[in-house]
């Protein structure tokens, strides 16, 4: 047995120390914010490459919205993203009142398409919100340069990219704002919801830091619109203590994706591809089948758990369906919603467990002989 997941592997092989940070917090009383959080900002947003400011948030999801209201998104503005995501990206672009403009992503990297970016932009577009989506990095850098010629800000949804690096640089220090989610099954995971922004936009982070806490300059001084998006004292400590094991974590995880994808690409199977001059950080190791439901069952009953990240693209959900988007807009997008399947990966896993993966998908390998995702060898 395999479990897609197994969070407690991990608590239990750092409880001591996770112990003894939760039973600080309770002795201090320091409950929101406060310094535990402060010190993990501090730390989070030096492991993101050096960038100046951190604020810790409640959910990935408050980070967006933050990011995208400190970036002046609003009523009657665009935003470019993808439809190939976890619903929270265009989500937060409706909070602002904003419109997002999706653009359809690369087949080998499932990451924003830099060549149908430009042809989206309108005068009313504010920002390009490219998602690193699985732990691969989008292809910053011709984002980056149609950004500059438009005056756009970039904002990096690097929910899913701790630690991710393109040409050398981290995930969450290219953009004008980054945002990560610290979700329990993230790379670097919260006990309970959390998220970041990191920045280093002194103007963005003294906003961001108002905006989370009702909009406080001072006590009870509301200058801005304001929330209650504040990281908790509990997972500011907790976060604390697992960011100095994140990149062991992020090793093991690329050693199993390694491991999997040699097993795996001899029996066929389109496997996760890491881009050149890049540091995929395999949150998700998604392997791409035709015949997902017949596969999906098939190793269920083998005793290998299995997730799909997504099974439906933004624009085909109903809760999107205001956009005005329909079936066929993005068929690559749609192509991949349709035949991945992500195998068993946290840090924890045995040899023996992803081999016994391997072995489990060699048993269905005619399913995928017979019906592999069509165009790989095109
Ligand atoms: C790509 C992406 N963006 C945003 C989010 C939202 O983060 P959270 O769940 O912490 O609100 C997630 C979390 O699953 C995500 O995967």
């Amino acid at each position: 047995m395999v479990p897609f997941l197994d969070l407690k592997a991990q608590y239990h092989s750092i409880k001591a120390e996770i112990d003894a940070a939760v039973s600080g917090v309770l002795e201090s009383a320091q409950f929101v914010l406060g310094p535990e959080v402060a010190a993990f900002e501090q730390e989070f947003a030096a492991y993101c490459g050096g960038v100046k400011h951190g604020i810790g948030l409640n959910s990935g999801t408050s980070a967006l919205h933050l990011a995208l209201l400190a970036a002046g998104v609003g009523p009657g503005d665009e935003v470019i993203t993808v439809p190939f995501t976890f619903v929270a990206t265009t989500a937060a672009i409706d909070y602002t009142g904003a419109r997002a403009v999706l653009v359809d992503v690369d087949r080998k990297t499932a990451t924003m398409d830099p060549a149908l970016v430009e042809q989206a932009i309108t005068p009313r577009t504010k920002a390009i919100l490219p998602v690193h989506l699985h732990g691969q990095p989008a292809d910053m850098d011709p984002i980056l340069e149609i950004a500059r010629k438009h005056n756009l800000v970039v904002i990096e949804d690097a929910a899913q990219a701790h630690g991710a690096e393109y040409k050398g640089r981290r995930c969450g220090s290219m953009g004008d704002l980054a945002c990560f989610s610290f979700y329990p099954g993230k790379n670097l995971g919260a006990y309970g919801e959390g998220g970041a922004v990191v920045t280093s936009n002194d103007h963005y982070a003294k906003l961001i830091r108002m905006m989370r806490d009702w909009g406080q300059e001072a006590k009870y001084h509301h200058v801005v619109q304001g929330f209650n998006y504040r990281m908790e004292g509990l997972q500011g400590a907790i976060l604390g203590v697992k960011l100095k094991y994140l990149e062991r974590w992020t090793e093991a995880r690329r050693a199993h994706a390694r491991r999997y994808s040699e097993l795996l690409d001899e029996l066929g199977v389109e496997t996760p591809r890491e881009a050149p001059d890049t540091r995929h950080v395999f949150h998700v190791y998604a392997i791409r089948v035709a015949d997902r439901a017949q596969v999906q069952q098939q190793l269920q009953a083998a005793g290998i758990g299995t997730a799909i990240h997504y099974p439906i693209p933004v624009h085909l959900q109903e809760s999107f369906r205001h956009l005005g988007y329909q079936a066929g807009d993005f068929p690559v997008s749609e192509r991949l919603a349709e035949s991945v399947l992500s195998l068993p990966m946290y840090p924890e896993m045995s040899e023996e467990q992803t081999a016994e993966v391997v072995a489990a998908i060699r048993m269905v390998t005619p399913a995928f002989a017979a019906a592999r995702f069509a165009g790989k060898h095109a």
